[in-house]
């Protein structure tokens, strides 16, 4: 039996490789994809963050595999109905970071409306302690958006109600006791989208919702809305965002996600290789990316929501115990 792991940071290798007994367990840095793959060429497992790209080639590249174990709670980097079709399992961590992501949701939407960043940058870099252009937005009485009320948007409800927010939400299956509990109402997606002053999306990416977020429904959204994404860049159509900041819409965008954030990531590794430059999808949304990340009002952080010490704990301690799990034949966390 052979384990192995990709993009395990060094410092955390020493865990995994002393995880299990009698297992060979190997961990990289590397992120695993058609390039890498040849490191996994005889495991039985592997394990992966939300970086890989588990598509048919690297399957067809690990030929024993049966088992994958992705350490993050998405898991639209797994081509799973190729996995499905070779009898591969998937793994996921559901449950780790639902606090940690709701808290980083409202440190970007709070770095918005209070304008943190702008103010100290400003004292950092000009030195200049001046009160002027950071009138921001209070929270209280406001109408947040929550799109997709499982185990973080929950948690964003609970925050909104301590700030006093007037909670309204759209997920395909709401939580009608929930609903009741925390004091808040379902509607429509069209009717989240133009009655609230914040939008948050913590619906996971599925082939159906492709662009949920998109210039149509920007266009209905109440001026100066603020939209924060910390579940997946491809929910939102990006040539649509820049229109609807441009427009004065938007009037702050927090994403902590970005649509083609894995071509951003390797951006100079691909621009440098012909190969790799000639099999990018979509090079518009790489440059919009980067117009995006210089426009004023836009916070964009490098996929970090799920990255707190506690959270970290519990990837490491569950992942484990799947991959355990699977050893054992007494499975847990299968995605579908
Ligand atoms: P969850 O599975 O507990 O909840 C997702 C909810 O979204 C469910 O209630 C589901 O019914 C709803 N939903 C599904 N499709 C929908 C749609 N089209 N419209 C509206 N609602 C929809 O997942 P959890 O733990 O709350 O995580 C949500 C997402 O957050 C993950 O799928 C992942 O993509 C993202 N995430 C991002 C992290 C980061 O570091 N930025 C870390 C962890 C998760």
């Amino acid at each position: 039996m052979k384990i192995t792991f990709f993009e395990v940071p060094e410092k955390e290798q020493p865990i995994f490789l002393k995880a299990f007994d009698g297992v060979e367990v190997f961990c990289f840095e590397n992120k695993l994809k058609e390039e890498t793959a040849y490191l996994a060429k005889d495991s039985d497992i592997v394990s992966v963050f939300v970086g890989s790209l588990v598509d048919k080639s690297v399957v067809d590249t690990i030929p024993n595999l049966k088992f994958i174990a992705t350490r993050s709670t998405g898991f639209d980097h797994i081509d799973r109905e190729y996995c499905a079709s070779k009898g591969i399992q998937v793994s996921n961590v559901p449950a780790y970071g639902s606090r940690t992501v709701a808290e980083f949701a409202f440190a970007l939407l709070l770095s918005l409306t209070r304008k943190i960043f702008g103010a100290a940058r400003q004292l950092k870099e000009q030195g200049e302690f001046s009160i002027f252009g950071f009138e921001g937005m209070d929270l209280n009485e406001k109408i947040i958006g929550v799109i997709g009320t499982g185990k973080i948007g929950k948690n964003v409800i609970r925050i909104a109600k301590g700030f006093n927010m007037k909670v309204i939400a759209y997920d395909l299956y709401p939580d009608v006791n929930f609903a009741k509990e925390l004091d808040f109402e379902y509607k429509s997606l069209q009717e989240v989208l133009t009655q609230s002053d914040v939008i948050t999306l913590h619906a996971p990416y599925t082939k159906d919702n492709h662009h949920l977020i998109n210039k149509e429904n920007i266009a209905t959204m109440k001026k100066g809305v603020y939209l924060i994404n910390t579940a997946r860049g491809e929910l939102i159509d990006t040539d649509a965002l820049i229109w609807g900041l441009n427009e004065k819409i938007i009037g702050g965008l927090g994403l902590d996600v970005m649509e083609g954030e894995r071509e951003l990531k390797e951006e100079v590794e691909i621009l440098a290789s012909k190969s790799k430059s000639e099999n990018v999808k979509d090079y518009k949304t790489l440059l919009e990316d980067r117009v995006l990340i210089e426009m004023p009002n836009v916070i964009i952080t490098p996929h970090i929501a799920f990255d707190s010490k506690e959270a970290e704990g519990e990837i490491i301690k569950t992942t484990v115990e799947n991959i355990k799990g699977f050893i054992s034949g007494t499975t847990q966390n299968l995605v579908k």
